[in-house]
């Protein structure tokens, strides 16, 4: 379109623009580069509220059945990838009306009675959100999964505990890799909760304080599978706090991600080689032919940073907002949309990567004893027979620091040494062996095998309810988005 241009057809604006747009207000001002990828949220919102319109007897019942059913003549050229956006449609709902207008002439324009692009949008933007949490929630499980197998096929290998990334205790892999999982089950409950706030209809708000025909609003949220209808309209149409929460919901994710990935650079590398990354999921330098980098971790590390932008910016955005809607709400979209891509696509490449992992059980059970990571476990038999923990630590840290000094370790150490350290050592010697370490730690949460198996079985089941609650709502957000059958539309 030529600069300066009058757009005609359903331009939103109207009569009171004496001067067509300045093509460079129009570029600026458009959202529909990236707003179509609510095309069939937009088309079922407005399918729902045409539906309802009829229904209440705001427009005829033929009105509403022609725009049903052209509306759905849109959605098939959705479908078959032949509907087009211009600039000129500025947004996704201008450029379907503009499209049903072509398609089924000027009872298109009762289409818009009682409703505004502002509850329209709003509810778009949650039906895709929906559905973007969902997917994000299936992801989550899925590398949940891949986690709890990885631990459930490594049920004995011991590794050094580290805080300060200093060695500390021993563990078991199992264990350390459970806490992963305990992260992503937190990020599922985040994510179901978001899903939860986003599950609110603000279809009916109007502009922004309500509409003066008798709509249902109750039709349209049910309609649209929505559990409820927003209470204020002001809020409903100013509010994008569900954005907020799927971003820090995806922030979270992205961050959890993020440590695991800089464990498996560390584990990979030639100082720790704890772990292989399999050739399929490593990648080599265009130079140094030796080289085999773990690029999806570190990627899987970086992206964190981008994510967390995004919810960063868009908290920004909503700073000081007046109410009720303004325009900078449309730079909810983009930052929303990448989140959601880019912590999806994380979580698409994860599972198969930990999933073909090879540890090196050896080199870690002996990094598990090394360092004198059992030194606590000498302090502790020493309280348990009486002497008071301080004393204990004492005793046992000074042994440490003449160890550390002549270059010896506790296996080292001769029967007359011991008893010359404590008397208590005299009869009883502290674990010298990772795996009696590790099965002292016998309490909930604790790393004892079976502490670490009841753990994995709650997991487990906590990923299995979690994934038949996705499931019922896959099956109802998907049955919301399908397109009925040609005799059944418009009826
Ligand atoms: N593209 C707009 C957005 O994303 C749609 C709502 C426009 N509303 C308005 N009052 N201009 O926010």
């Amino acid at each position: 379109m030529s600069d300066g241009q009058a757009v005609g057809g359903t331009k939103a604006w109207g009569g009171r623009f004496a001067a067509p747009p300045d093509a460079r207000l129009e570029a600026f001002n458009a959202s529909v580069a990236f707003d179509v990828r609510m095309v069939r949220e937009d088309i079922r919102g407005s399918v729902a509220h045409v539906r309802m319109l009829g229904r209440q007897g705001i427009v005829g019942a033929d009105e509403a059945a022609a725009i049903e059913a052209g509306l759905w003549r849109v959605w098939d050229e959705v479908e078959a990838g032949t509907f087009g956006l211009t600039v000129a449609d500025e947004d996704v709902h201008t450029g379907v009306e503009r499209r049903l207008r072509d398609l089924v002439g000027s009872v298109t324009g009762k289409l818009h009675t009682g409703r505004s692009r502002n509850d329209q949008v709003a509810t778009d933007l949650r039906l895709w959100t929906k559905g973007a949490l969902l997917a994000l929630i299936a992801g989550v499980l899925d590398l949940s999964e891949a986690l709890l197998d990885v631990a459930a096929a490594h049920p004995t290998v011991a590794m050094p505990g580290y805080t300060h990334l200093q060695r500390a205790q021993p563990v078991l892999l199992a264990h350390h890799l459970l806490a992963y999982v305990a992260m992503l089950g937190r990020d599922a409950d985040r994510l179901r909760d978001a899903y939860r706030r986003a599950d609110v209809s603000p279809l009916g708000s109007g502009a922004l304080a309500g509409v003066t025909y008798p709509i249902d609003r109750d039709a349209t949220a049910a309609d649209l599978g929505f559990a409820d209808v927003s209470a204020n309209s002001l809020d409903a149409v100013g509010d994008r706090d569900f954005v907020l929460d799927a971003l820090h919901a995806c922030a979270l994710v992205a961050i959890h991600v993020s440590r695991l990935s800089e464990e498996l650079i560390l584990w990979s590398s030639a100082e720790f080689r704890y772990v292989t990354i399999d050739d399929a999921f490593a990648t080599g330098s265009s130079i140094m032919p030796q080289k085999k980098n773990p690029d999806v971790a570190e990627l899987g590390r970086g992206k964190a940073g981008r994510v967390v932008g995004h919810l960063v910016a868009m908290l920004t955005v909503a700073k000081g907002l007046p109410l009720a809607y303004n325009k900078d709400l449309q730079e909810d979209k983009e930052g929303l949309f990448d989140a959601v891509d880019t912590t999806l696509a994380v979580l698409d490449v994860f599972p198969p990567m930990l999933r073909t992992l090879r540890f090196d059980a050896p080199r870690m059970a002996a990094a598990a004893v090394a360092d004198f990571s059992l030194a606590t476990d000498a302090a502790d038999l020493l309280a348990r027979e009486g002497v008071p923990f301080r004393e204990a630590h004492e005793v046992v840290g000074r042994l440490v620091g003449r160890c550390a000094a002549e270059g010896r370790t506790f296996a080292d150490l001769s029967d007359a040494e011991w008893a010359e350290i404590h008397p208590v050592f005299g009869h009883r010697r502290p674990p010298l062996d990772a795996m009696e370490s590790i099965a002292a730690r016998d309490v909930p949460g604790g790393t004892a095998p079976g502490r670490v198996l009841a753990a994995h079985a709650a997991a487990s089941a906590d990923v299995a309810t979690a994934r038949s609650w996705l499931e019922e709502r896959e099956a109802a957000l998907a049955a919301v988005l399908r397109r009925p059958p040609a005799n059944k539309v418009g009826g």
